[in-house]
């Protein structure tokens, strides 16, 4: 009761209604949100690939993790905030979409997995940091992110075809 009150109080504030009346403000939020897309998900597959083991196997582990670092925690900061503003655009319609709700709560899942990963293997880099074969563990942080974000980019990307008509 208390998210429905939510909403309805977004979707009637100043800010919202001019996201929907703007002409300019989604497109260029929404380009934000997908430009920032390809910075964020190429750097999290990139970095994925070295923890299966497929790219860069010559570089340490630990001089990936630090370089990508930056770009994956400013390009998911930007995905929020551009996101958010995205939907508070039209709040009780996008919410209304089971897509929606859906990526919210894979995106949680996500961030569980980087979770994770930071507090056991990572901590261990540098048992093996240049090894032949990264460890299991890594692999299957892996093999979820990527699975988590593709799942994600799809129901991101299905919001627009189960919106209610306007
Ligand atoms: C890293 C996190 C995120 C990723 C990877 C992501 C990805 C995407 C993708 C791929 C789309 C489809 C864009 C298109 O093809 O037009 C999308 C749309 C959308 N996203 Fe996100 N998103 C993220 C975070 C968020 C957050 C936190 C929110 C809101 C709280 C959000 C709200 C929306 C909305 C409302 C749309 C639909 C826009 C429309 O169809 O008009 N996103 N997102």
């Amino acid at each position: 009761m208390f998210l429905t009150n939510f909403l309805r109080w977004l979707d009637a504030t100043h800010f919202s209604q001019w996201m929907r009346g703007s002409i300019l403000a989604e497109p260029i939020v929404e380009s934000t949100h997908v430009l920032t897309l390809t910075l964020f998900l190429g750097f999290a597959v990139l970095l994925d690939l070295r923890l299966l083991g497929v790219v860069m196997r010559k570089r340490p582990v630990s001089e990936v993790l630090d370089q990508f670092n930056p770009y994956l925690m400013w390009g998911f900061a930007v995905m929020i905030v551009s996101g958010v503003l995205l939907f508070s655009g039209d709040p009780l319609s996008f919410y209304s979409t089971i897509f929606f709700k859906i990526k919210m709560i894979l995106l949680v899942f996500a961030g569980l997995n980087v979770l994770i990963f930071n507090a056991t293997i990572r901590k261990k880099v540098a048992e093996w940091d240049l090894a032949a074969k990264t460890p299991r563990a890594a692999k299957i942080a892996a093999v979820v992110s990527l699975l988590l974000w593709v799942a994600i980019v799809a129901a991101g990307r299905a919001i627009a075809y189960a919106l209610p008509p306007p």
